[in-house]
């Protein structure tokens, strides 16, 4: 039985590459989509989404939109990465349909109580959806399957030293999020740093047809000028792998495609090593707004979240080439 998921998301390159790999995966069942103001405003994260599903013929997922700014702080961007239009070199055709109606808050409530148990929830953007909607209704916490997030980090940021970019967006909302109750899975750039888009795995994409030249290898190419300011280098023998601050491009390494591992994850937990901590959000230092303080050693019933520290990366690309074959193939496929 595939896993249903709702997907809350900023597109953003990752996010839509997200989009594709949930989509082929024989593993999910996305549900829908609702979008918050993060790497581009809502208005282009929403129209985005949109964009991604028709493209890939994935019509039938609705596309809710939430939050156009965060809790309390003016909005950040993130178009030096992801240009501006929020995909890349990537130029898809404008949506022909209309996001849903109502808001995604009341989307995310609405459809997690009517399957009690059942959803889990990813969350790819800034939290700011997320904390209205558990600040809304908070047995929210208890009526998830699970909640999986790329953001955060144990040990430094990208936005800043300190900050990851989804966390450091909102970060009264990620603590919200983090107090909720819940275990919160954080896929953080502790792993997401290391599942990058080297030239061996544009080769492997390469065959795709319309997929990978209109959509992921666009999307890519500009991605590639994402200024992640830590390049993880694994070493020779596969050790730890260290971090060096070079963009990534700079190394030739390639972009690494964050949100992917997060719902990668959510189809094969296996992918990803976790250990349990308390993970607090700094929201008043002047230098460390956003950083995900996380505690590998909580005190009992302190935990609060799930935090990946080592990924199987040959695993995870060959995971994500089989879910974009078996989309290129529908794509191909007259419907
Ligand atoms: O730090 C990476 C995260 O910030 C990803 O979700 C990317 O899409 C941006 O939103
Ligand atoms: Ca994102």
């Amino acid at each position: 039985m595939a896993k249903k998921i709702i997907l809350d998301c900023d597109p953003g390159i990752d996010d839509a590459l997200a989009i594709v790999f949930a989509v082929g995966s024989p593993e999910l069942d996305l549900l829908g989509l609702t979008s918050v103001a993060g790497n581009v405003g809502l208005d282009l994260t929403t129209s985005n989404a949109q964009r991604v599903c028709e493209f890939i013929g994935a019509t039938g997922i609705p596309v809710t939109p939430g939050a156009a700014a965060p809790l309390l702080r003016p909005p950040i961007d993130a178009r030096l990465v992801h240009g501006d239009s929020g995909l890349g070199g990537a130029r898809l055709p404008d949506p022909t349909g209309r996001p849903a109606g109502g808001h995604a808050i009341d989307y995310l409530i609405d459809t997690i109580k009517s399957a009690p148990g059942e959803i889990t929830l990813v969350a790819t953007g800034p939290l700011t959806n997320i904390a209205l909607a558990v600040h809304r209704e908070p047995r929210l916490v208890k009526l998830v399957s699970d909640f999986v997030i790329m953001g955060g980090s144990a040990s430094r940021g990208n936005v800043t030293p300190a900050a990851e970019f989804n966390i450091g967006a909102d970060p009264e909302a990620a603590a919200i999020v983090f107090r909720a109750g819940w275990t919160v899975t954080m896929v953080g750039l502790d792993v997401t740093l290391q599942a990058r888009a080297t030239a061996a795995v544009r080769d492997r994409l390469q065959p795709l047809g319309p997929l990978a030249t209109e959509l992921v290898l666009p999307g890519l190419d500009q991605y590639a000028t994402d200024a992640d300011p830590l390049a993880a280098t694994p070493l020779a023998d596969g050790q730890q792998s260290r971090y060096r601050a070079h963009g990534a491009e700079a190394d030739g390494i390639g972009p690494a495609v964050h949100d992917v591992v997060a719902m990668a994850y959510a189809a094969a937990p296996g992918l990803l090593g976790l250990l349990p901590a308390r993970v607090e959000v700094e929201t008043t230092g002047r230098w460390t707004s956003g950083m995900t303080v996380t505690d590998f050693a909580p005190a009992a019933g302190e935990q609060n979240a799930l935090v990946a520290t080592a990924i199987d990366v040959g695993g995870f690309w060959d995971l994500v080439l089989d879910s974009y074959h078996r989309v290129a193939v529908a794509m191909r496929t007259p419907a």
